[in-house]
Order: structure tokens, then C-alpha cells, then sequence
């Protein structure tokens, strides 16, 4: 990589160029071993004398600071000499604020939404964190195979832009598959592909809210859309969830947007209601409102057979369906996408272009090759077969080992489990018990979290969440009595 070099005033331009490189060495952005452009090709890009820069590249290497191997170029020193003339300098990544200004601050919402968190999490022994497929069921040589392809030099042709909506066969593909397995209604050109539900749902944000809108959101849900609809600068307000899903009669009237995960409710996992779907969907026509429907992980499903979603019920265009590939493909794939009435499409798919233009090409087309020859709907079978043995494990160990104090929330879908702490035996200390029973656990090599965390207006029902989607069926049962261990 050349090194950047800024050249001014008059004349001296050897010994510029000499400080600037030498100062790169020593702070670190010019690394041991790596090779420095060669003097002509470099006079040229700084039109100078190529002797001006020979000048300088052998006083450096006089110092020490680079060497030069004939036939083979010149090179940042391994081992820099250390003296007097070299002290390393520390690295400084910006220059600070000149002291009479002050620096410079994104708007007040942004300091208090949650930071992410940056850090790789700490192995676990027993990890039951919550929403990640497990990467071993994952069909890496066939995903290898099918990317490979879209990197062909055929394959990559032009290597422009696409169409914001995204990969026209990607979106056929998932019209496809959404309508067989989940009666959603949607041909491909309903269809925008995002970075994972979490961009669908800023997109329908974006394209809908004005600050200070109001947006229910179920309470207990799920923090990250909590989040991102605030960032918008919407007026956010939890509505309670019951056995049937969102309380309608408690959604506040001025609600613009109502998030909710009916098909498995996040976390309790508990599938809406026919009844509730009904009232939600009469609910929103009489208030003009949109409801995103976020259906995130049921296609694992264990018993039962799915109840229609809202979106097929919806019959003024209210709905905007959310789904992700997260789940049933890995996270770090980033691959979602949104179904929305024609009369939001045109804005979606600006936004869309607006924010990133689209989602990778490559991922796209060869998750359009994987649906379409029949793999995903193997893979999502073979995938629940095992999560349904896990899911299985986990209620059965919930009972046996921890059935005195916790008591399961029934479901049948998904990669999680909730139970909450059993309600004779609640008092105000209980959130904070469990809390500390996480805490414990983790100590005692167990990654499990709170209900709490998933509540952020009412008083939290205090209880555990269980992901099983990171945990071996061989493991279950003795973290779930390990984990007995920490409430008795
Ligand atoms: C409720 C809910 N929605 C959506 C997602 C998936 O989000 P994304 O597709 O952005 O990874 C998750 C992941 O855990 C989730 O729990």
C-alpha cells in the first residue's frame, strides 16, 4: 500500500517525505515487513525527481527503518533500531479538539439507546443464549458450491449496481416459498430483500413515522426494534402480551405502527390468537394504522399447524409481513426481506436504495439457487427434527429439575424456550433473584438470560429465557441441572 504523503511549500521535499514515512513507521500505520512503493513509481505519484525520494528512502534506511533487497524492493525494517532518533511515538488515531471547541455530538437519542456490544462473547460450557442457529447444522460444501458459482467471472458479468428491491429470482424464490409454507400472499414484486428483519423494519420506519409518532410494541418484546424505533424518534409504548398475544384493547389510539411477532411470540413463544388477529387487524383499519408482522423463527415448527398470517388476513393492505434468514440460514448472512401493500412499495424501495443501494448480489443469488433447487426446505427440515429434539429436552428438563420454582410457557416453534419464575412464589425481589441466578450461572459456565431485559414499561415478570439452538441435546440436561443447583 503507498504510504500517504503530503508534500507543501517550497523545495526540502526529500526530507518531508523522509519525516512522514519515518513517523508512519514509528506510530505503527506502516508495518514491519511491509514494502514501500518503488522509487520511481512513487516520485511519479508525488511528482517529484525520483532522486528526491531515493534520498529519502536511504537515509531510512540508513536509520535502520527500512531495507533494501536488491532485486526485490524496499521494506519496512522487522526489528527497527532503537536509540535516540527512533523512539517509538505513541499512535494517535485523530488529532484531538483544538481546546476552544468543543466536539462535535450525534442528537440526544443516541446517547441513550443501548451501545453494542463489541466484545466476542466468552465461550460458555452450556450456552443457551437466545436467537442463534446452531452453525454445525448449517450445509457449509453445498452454501460454498452455490456462492463459488455466483463468483464466477460469467457470473459476475457486469458488476453494477442492482435493483434496490433486490435479486429478481431471490425475491420469485421466497414468494415461492412463503406462500406454500406460510400462505403469505406475495408475488416477487412485492418483495424488497434487506440486511436482515432488523433493516425491514427501519426501512417501514423510516418511510412511515414522523418524530414523535407513536408505535406500540408488545411488552415483553424484543429490545432491538424497541430500540431502532426510537432512534427514529417515535414515542414507544409497550403493550402487554396475554395467552392470546397483544392486548388490542390496551394499544394506544394515536399508534401510527404496531410491531408484533405473532406466529411465536418474542420471547414468550406463545402463537397469537385467531380472535386477537382479527381484533388487531379491525383495530388498525379503524385507526389508519400499519402493523409490522415479524414472523422471525417459525419455521421451525415442532406440533401443530401455523394459524394464517396476518398478512393473508389483512384485506385493506395494513400489513407489511417481516421475515429473516437468520434462523434458518446463519445471522451473519444478513439476508431479510419485507412483503408490503403496493401503496408502501414505491417508498420502501426508495429507502432502500437511499440507505445501501442493495443487499449483496453474490448472497442473493445464491440463496435464490438454494431455495429453488429444493435446499432449504431439506435443510429446515432436517434442522427442526433436531431442534424439535432439543426443544423437547428443554421442556422436559425445565420440569424435572426446575419445575418447582419455574414454570414453562407453552410453545411449539422457534429456538426458545421462556419460563417464567412461578407466580405464587413471585415477590418484588424476585426479578432481582433471577438476575442473580443469570449472574450465577454464568459463573458457573452457563450463558442464559432474564424475561427482565425484554421488558422496558411494565414491571418485568420475572422468569429465564432459553435459546437451544447453541446447546448439544447431550448438554441439556446437565446444564438444566446445574442450573437447579443455583435456585435451591
Ligand atoms: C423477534 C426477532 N425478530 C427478528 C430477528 C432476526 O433479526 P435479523 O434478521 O435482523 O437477524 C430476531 C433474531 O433473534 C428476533 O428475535
Amino acid at each position: 500500500m503507498d504510504p500517504h504523503v503530503s508534500l507543501g511549500g517550497r523545495g526540502e521535499f526529500a526530507a518531508q517525505i523522509y519525516r512522514q514515512i519515518r513517523a508512519a513507521i514509528l506510530d505503527g500505520r506502516l508495518a514491519a515487513g511491509e514494502r514501500l512503493p518503488p522509487s520511481r513509481e512513487f516520485a511519479q505519484r508525488l511528482s517529484v525527481s525520483r532522486n528526491t525520494v531515493a534520498l529519502a528512502y536511504e537515509r531510512l534506511t540508513a536509520e535502520g527503518l527500512l531495507v533494501a533487497r536488491v532485486g526485490a524492493g524496499t521494506y519496512v525494517c522487522a526489528q527497527r533500531l532503537a536509540g535516540p532518533g527512533v523512539a517509538p511515538a505513541p499512535r494517535q488515531s485523530r488529532p484531538g479538539p483544538a481546546p476552544a471547541s468543543r466536539p462535535v455530538r450525534p442528537r440526544e437519542i443516541w446517547r441513550a439507546l443501548p451501545p453494542p456490544d463489541r466484545r466476542s462473547p466468552t465461550p460458555l460450557r452450556y450456552d443457551f443464549r437466545v436467537g442463534l442457529p446452531d452453525p454445525a447444522l448449517f450445509p457449509l460444501q453445498t452454501w460454498r458450491r452455490l456462492v463459488a458459482h455466483e463468483l464466477r467471472s460469467t457470473t459476475i458479468q457486469s458488476g453494477q449496481y442492482g435493483d434496490p428491491a433486490g435479486h429478481a429470482g431471490l425475491r420469485a424464490a421466497i414468494a415461492r416459498y412463503i406462500g406454500v409454507s406460510r400462505s403469505v400472499n406475495a408475488s416477487a414484486e412485492d418483495l424488497v430483500i434487506t440486511y436482515g428483519a432488523q433493516q425491514a423494519v427501519d426501512l417501514i420506519a423510516r418511510v412511515l413515522l414522523e418524530p414523535g409518532n407513536s408505535v406500540a410494541v408488545e411488552e415483553p418484546g424484543y429490545p432491538p426494534v424497541r430500540a431502532l424505533l426510537r432512534s427514529h424518534s417515535a414515542r414507544v409504548v409497550g403493550v402487554p402480551v396475554d395467552c392470546e398475544g397483544i392486548d388490542v384493547s390496551a394499544i394506544p389510539a394515536s399508534a401510527r405502527l404496531v410491531y408484533t411477532t405473532p406466529s411465536h411470540q418474542y420471547p414468550l413463544g406463545t402463537p397469537m390468537s385467531l380472535a386477537r388477529r382479527a381484533a388487531l387487524l379491525d383495530w388498525a383499519r379503524s385507526r389508519d394504522a400499519v402493523i409490522i408482522e415479524d414472523d422471525y423463527d417459525s419455521e421451525f415448527r415442532f406440533a401443530g399447524r401455523p394459524l394464517d398470517p396476518l398478512q393473508s388476513l389483512d384485506r385493506d393492505g395494513r400489513v407489511v409481513y417481516v421475515g429473516s434468514f437468520s434462523k434458518t440460514m446463519l445471522p451473519m448472512l444478513r439476508v431479510g426481506f419485507l412483503v408490503a401493500p403496493a401503496s408502501l412499495l414505491p417508498a420502501l424501495r426508495t429507502a432502500k436504495r437511499l440507505s445501501d443501494w442493495h443487499s449483496d448480489t453474490t448472497t442473493q443469488a445464491a440463496l435464490a439457487r438454494f431455495i429453488d433447487d429444493g435446499l432449504l426446505g431439506r435443510h429446515i427440515r432436517r434442522a427442526s427434527r433436531e431442534y424439535g429434539a432439543r426443544h423437547r429436552l428443554v421442556e422436559q428438563g425445565l420440569r424435572e429439575h426446575l419445575g418447582q420454582w419455574l414454570e414453562l410457557v407453552p410453545s411449539v416453534a422457534g429456538l426458545h424456550l421462556a419460563a417464567r419464575h412461578h407466580p405464587h412464589r413471585t415477590s418484588p425481589q424476585s426479578t432481582l433473584a433471577m438476575d442473580d441466578v443469570v449472574r450465577r450461572a454464568n459463573a458457573a459456565g452457563i450463558a442464559i438470560s432474564t424475561l427482565t431485559e425484554t421488558y422496558a414499561d411494565t414491571p418485568p415478570q420475572p422468569g429465564l429465557v432459553l435459546g437451544y439452538g447453541g446447546i448439544a441435546q447431550r448438554d441439556i440436561m446437565p446444564a438444566l441441572h446445574r442450573l437447579a443447583g443455583l435456585f435451591a
